[in-house]
């Protein structure tokens, strides 16, 4: 890794106003719980167990989450397992409502932001191979597919496609 650097060229500008007003972000912690695996268990065929938020909240000292919060709400959340200058995207989810105002690729970016500020420079992550609209979200701000995993999803039967973004492996 030693002497690469991250091209600034595609890196997206620090994002302003969200495209909705009175959005914030602020840390997850595990009073948000609740609320997070509700949201979790609604949006995900094959969801993140309550005991794996616990986990990430409580031990894991590579987790970094936000949740996304409007009038004392939270209605989206976003996290990272930062390892070295690596942050590997464990989850992106806006509640069903909130879905199609540009709030998801805002969160995305903005945890990709907040991630660089941790020390990442390269940005990875499994996305299921049918979720064609969120492969192309990703791809909008500099993702590219590096390989797949087979069966990564057994419960339902999909592979992972593995996008990565940054410098090298993949370079724009
Ligand atoms: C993925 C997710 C966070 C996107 O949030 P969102 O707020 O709807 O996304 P945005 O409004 O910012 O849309 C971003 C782009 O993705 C596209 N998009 C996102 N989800 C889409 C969907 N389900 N169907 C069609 N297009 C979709 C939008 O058309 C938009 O493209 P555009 O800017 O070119 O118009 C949200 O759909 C979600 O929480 N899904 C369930 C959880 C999930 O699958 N997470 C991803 C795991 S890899």
């Amino acid at each position: 890794m030693t002497g690469q650097t991250r091209k600034k060229d595609w890196w997206p500008a620090p994002l302003a106003e969200p495209p909705v007003n009175g959005i914030t972000l602020e840390p997850m912690t595990m009073d948000h719980l609740d609320v997070v695996v509700e949201l979790e268990i609604e949006s995900f065929p094959v969801p993140w167990s309550r005991e794996a938020f616990d986990y990430d909240m409580e031990k894991n000292h590579l987790a970094h989450y936000w949740i996304m919060v409007r009038d004392e709400t939270i209605i989206g959340y976003a996290g990272i397992w930062l390892v070295g200058d690596i942050a590997h995207l464990t989850t992106i989810c806006i509640q069903e409502t909130w879905r199609g105002k540009g709030l998801g690729r805002w969160l995305l970016l903005n945890t990709m932001l907040l991630g660089e500020k941790l020390g990442a420079r390269r940005f990875t992550l499994e996305v299921r191979e049918k979720n064609e609209s969120i492969i192309k979200l990703y791809e909008s701000v500099g993702y590219r597919e590096v390989g797949r995993r087979t069966n990564y999803y057994k419960e339902i039967g999909e592979d992972a496609v593995v996008m990565w973004t940054g410098s090298p492996p993949f370079e724009k």
